[in-house]
């Protein structure tokens, strides 16, 4: 049966049997419209810095960004489990990741995330300890882009990124967390992650298919950050050209004086 409100563990529940469909929602209409359409998990990621606020990466994006963009994604969710990522440098010590955590909760989280592997361990204990969600998020990590050079890398590749990646992987699932993003890891070792944690779901982005589900930027989705597609989407609209091409039109009109109503 498909609860009135997806939460954690009917996330969980998925687990080998229904893959978890997953976009990023970051306003009200959107939110509505992915959770209408069905979406079981929704997440205000703090892709938000690039793709809404026009940050060149994520590492800009400040605790009072993600509130107020996920205040209004809770408004526009009926259904869908939302969560939220702890933007960069909110969760450096463990009280300041439960801080941060609990302030994202109350702003109506269903749970909340945040890049890395062993090095954030203790503060996973901490905020699965006080009962709050936790979604992990390996591979690529878009908050330390920068400290890596600027390049979004795929992670994986040698005998040594894979065994820390398992490693972390399964550690994630021990301190507690229900699901993981693997961000651009090699699909064999998303696979493999995906075995070694019978718990925690995986959900992949340019990952390959092997992940207990899977999780996309909806921007890139329906075309509507133009100026910018990772490789491993194909846009399945074109709503960035398309509004691009209306309002053009709409201009001509008015400026003809032709006075369009609609
Ligand atoms: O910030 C984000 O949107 C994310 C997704 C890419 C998983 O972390």
């Amino acid at each position: 049966m498909i609860p009135a409100r997806q939460t954690p563990e009917s996330i969980q529940a998925r687990k080998g049997r229904l893959q978890v469909p997953s976009l990023t929602a970051y306003d009200h209409p959107t939110a509505r419209l992915l959770d209408e359409a069905g979406v079981p998990m929704l997440l205000v990621g703090d892709s938000l810095g690039m793709v809404v606020l026009g940050y060149p990466d994520t590492t800009s994006v400040t605790m009072a960004d993600m509130r107020h963009h996920l205040r209004a994604v809770v408004r526009g969710a009926s259904r869908a489990l939302v969560g939220c990522d702890l933007p960069y440098r909110s969760y450096d010590t463990v009280e300041q990741a439960v801080a941060n955590a609990r302030l994202l909760m109350e702003e109506g989280a269903g749970f909340v995330k945040a890049e890395g592997g062993r090095e954030i361990l203790e503060q996973v204990k901490a905020i699965r300890a006080v009962g709050i969600p936790f979604c992990g998020h390996l591979g690529m990590l878009p908050q330390h882009v920068v400290e890596e050079g600027g390049k979004y890398r795929i992670k994986g590749r040698d005998e040594e990124g894979r065994r820390r990646l398992v490693e972390d992987a399964r550690m994630l699932e021990a301190a507690g967390a229900f699901a993981c993003v693997l961000e651009l890891v090699t699909p064999p070792v998303a696979r493999e992650i995906t075995a070694a944690c019978p718990r925690m779901v995986t959900i992949g982005i340019g990952s390959g298919p092997d992940c207990d589900g899977q999780i996309l930027v909806t921007p890139d989705l329906v075309g509507g950050f133009p100026w910018f597609t990772p490789r491993f989407v194909v846009p399945r609209l074109k709503t960035g050209a398309d509004i691009r091409d209306v309002v053009s039109g709409w201009v001509r009109e008015v400026e003809r004086g032709s006075n369009p109503v609609s």
